[in-house]
């Protein structure tokens, strides 16, 4: 038996049922604040990903060559391949674009509940600003997707790259060394972390002053005295707060895995999935102009598409999957394609229905309807063909009348 892929999974008629109902919740949330959707390729140029996605994702990457020696990767993340889109072809477009996808990615991962190797984001991006208006709607937004879907315990943790950037850089801390710190930072390395500045050069001072900012925690009231960044930051919250924002803690130690962050930053974590705990993820970035486009700020997060599914449903059940109005179930000699187009005239008037395709027994197929949950049997032999009746059987309750085949829409429907 040839077995799926390590860290794929394959998703059953029920689970598809509720991840489209997970879907469509939010896209209707996304278009409520004027995001439109985009699609963007599963493969992309390796180098697309090279450029800014940091250590982390970069060890993590699938990448090949293909057949006509190009370096691909299967995207391991929706950001770079949206602005890459917005500089291809989207560059011309009224700023702020916003947009939104829903697409898989891929990260060669060690598998557990909550972290495949293959997963989905419900990625947002503005392209355009980075104001604190810009960086509040999206808190505003992730904060209405957990309440729509009934999230209790999730809490964020906001922080702000350029407040620690700007001490990297007062230090004399080169970017490759910025991008290995802020990595360990982001996994709480932090020994690991103090020690590459000070192995780098970095004065002790400095090197003290930055692992203290670092460790920063609590409410807006310790951003004060830090600078630009933070009073930046602060506006951010005091917007999003007006909004609901829900439980939420300044918390400096949050850089983000990924490389191209520049400003405000956030996590959202939902501590009862365990060690696969946050949902969320995302920031203020820069990296249109490093694609060739021209540097606009921008800003998004991504939710674990999997991640929220797991969550909404310790707390909201969604809706049931829908069953069939009726099985048509036509018995032998009766003309197969006259119960094909009894059913197509069900499905006109919008019922939905199913035919017997396995030319079963009558007792066969009342057990199949059955296993469907199929409300109504639609069952015609050769007398009621001849007669223009149908038999239909309530499956709930066994009853079954004859009637007319113009009055079998009106019946099932009613
Ligand atoms: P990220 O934090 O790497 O951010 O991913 C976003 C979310 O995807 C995480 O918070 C987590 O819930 C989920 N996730 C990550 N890896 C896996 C995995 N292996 N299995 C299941 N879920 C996973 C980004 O990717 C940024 N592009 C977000 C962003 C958008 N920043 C600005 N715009």
């Amino acid at each position: 038996m040839i077995q799926r892929v390590r860290g794929t999974r394959d998703f059953r008629p029920e689970e598809m049922w509720k991840r489209n109902w997970l879907s469509e919740t939010l896209r209707k949330i996304a278009r409520s604040y004027g995001y439109r959707e985009v699609l963007t390729p599963v493969i992309e140029t390796a180098e697309l990903f090279v450029t800014k996605s940091g250590p982390g994702v970069l060890n993590e990457m699938y990448s090949f060559t293909d057949k006509g020696g190009r370096e691909l990767s299967l995207r391991p993340e929706l950001t770079a391949p949206i602005i890459r889109f917005f500089v291809n072809d989207l560059r011309d477009e009224p700023l702020p674009i916003k947009l939104f996808s829903i697409s898989n990615c891929f990260r060669y991962e060690e598998p557990q509940l909550g972290r495949y190797r293959e997963f989905f984001h419900f990625d947002v991006e503005i392209i355009g600003s980075d104001d604190p208006d810009a960086d509040a709607e999206l808190l505003s937004m992730s904060n209405s997707i957990c309440r729509s879907l009934g999230l209790r315990e999730y809490s964020y943790r906001i922080g702000h790259v350029g407040i620690v950037r700007e001490r990297l850089d007062r230090a004399g801390v080169d970017r490759q060394k910025q991008s290995e710190f802020l990595h360990l930072i982001d996994k709480k390395r932090l020994k690991e972390a103090e020690e590459l500045l000070a192995s780098s050069g970095t004065r002790t001072a400095d090197v003290n002053d930055i692992m203290h900012i670092c460790s920063l925690k609590g409410d807006v009231s310790l951003l004060s005295g830090l600078g630009s960044a933070a009073e930046q930051l602060h506006e951010t919250v005091r917007i999003a707060e007006a909004c609901g924002l829900g439980d939420h803690t300044i918390d400096l130690g949050v850089v983000r895995g990924l490389d191209y962050y520049t400003g405000m930053v956030f996590e959202i974590d939902y501590p009862s999935l365990g060690a696969e705990k946050q949902i969320c993820g995302g920031g203020a970035y820069r990296l249109s102009h490093l694609f060739g486009g021209p540097d606009v700020p921008c800003t998004g997060f991504a939710f674990g598409f999997d991640r929220l599914l797991i969550a909404a449903e310790k707390q909201t059940a969604p809706p049931p999957e829908p069953v069939p109005d009726a099985l048509i179930i036509p018995l032998p000699p009766v003309d197969r394609a006259y119960a094909a187009a009894l059913s197509q005239e069900l499905r006109a008037s919008g019922l939905s229905v199913e035919t017997d395709l396995m030319n079963r027994t009558l007792s066969k197929a009342l057990k199949y309807a059955s296993s469907r949950g199929a409300r109504f049997a639609v069952i015609i032999g050769e007398k009621e063909m001849k007669e223009g009746i149908v038999l239909l059987r309530n499956m709930s309750t066994g009853e079954q009348k004859g009637l007319e085949r113009e009055r079998l829409a009106s019946a099932i429907r009613a």
